[in-house]
């Protein structure tokens, strides 16, 4: 698969490509590339943004910029799914995760400010999609959930079978991941479940059934 991000920091992005689950599936089944759209942009030194018309505070991201990128990255063929990363998006669940995981390639929009001039949403965007109903300074975090999201869900990213039994998995019937313990068995008074030390495979798979959330 290859997700293309859109951003203004493209520098960003480096903590998040040296860690797993991206570290792991970088190169084989994931490719990934960032585009700046200050490379791009055909206006002067290096806008990218202007002031809304209708006034009002902030600064809006031009859609002649985000036009002027996805030309240079696809020239007439842009991928199927272009998502801009909007408060006002579909609303990011892990089944739209596993969706977004079934495509072959992704572009992904970051915006700042006031966002995205709305022509981008309605005319070179696919989808637009939210992480969560509170507002973020720029749309980089998002992406990066996105990506790492995506990440874990292809081949080869996680341990053998981590993936399979988790939160919001058709496994759990879409429930909250039984609670986990390690060593010390007991801390402070605080004891392990004993069933969990007992080493019955049943008796600890029916818990673990019993608890999911
Ligand atoms: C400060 S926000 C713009 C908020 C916008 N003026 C509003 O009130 O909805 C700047 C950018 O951050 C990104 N962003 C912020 N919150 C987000 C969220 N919950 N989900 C996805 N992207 C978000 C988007 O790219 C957005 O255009």
């Amino acid at each position: 698969m290859r997700i293309d991000v859109f951003t203004l920091v493209p520098h960003a992005y480096a903590w998040l490509t040296e860690q797993r689950p991206l570290a792991g599936v970088l190169g084989t089944e994931l490719e990934l590339r960032l585009f700046n759209y200050r490379d791009t942009t055909p206006l002067k030194a290096g806008q990218v943004d202007d002031e809304p018309y209708g006034g009002g505070a902030g600064m809006v991201l031009r859609v002649d910029v985000v036009a002027a990128a996805l030309e240079s990255a696809y020239r007439d063929v842009p991928p199927p799914r272009v998502i801009a990363l909007s408060p006002q998006g579909r609303p990011l669940t892990q089944a739209v995760v596993e969706e977004l995981a079934g495509e072959d390639q992704l572009a992904l929009l970051s915006a700042r400010f006031e966002g995205f001039d709305e022509r981008i949403v309605e005319h070179l965007a696919s989808d637009a999609i939210s992480v969560g109903p509170y507002v973020l300074s720029n749309g980089d975090l998002p992406a990066m959930v996105v990506l790492d999201a995506v990440a874990r869900r292809l081949p080869g990213a996680l341990a053998e079978g981590s993936g399979e039994l988790e939160s919001f998995s058709a496994a759990l019937g879409g429930g909250l991941e039984y609670p986990h313990y390690t060593r010390p068995p007991a801390f402070r008074g605080w004891s392990v479940p004993q069933v969990l030390l007992s080493g019955d495979h049943a008796k600890i798979e029916s818990w673990r059934r019993e608890h999911i959330r």
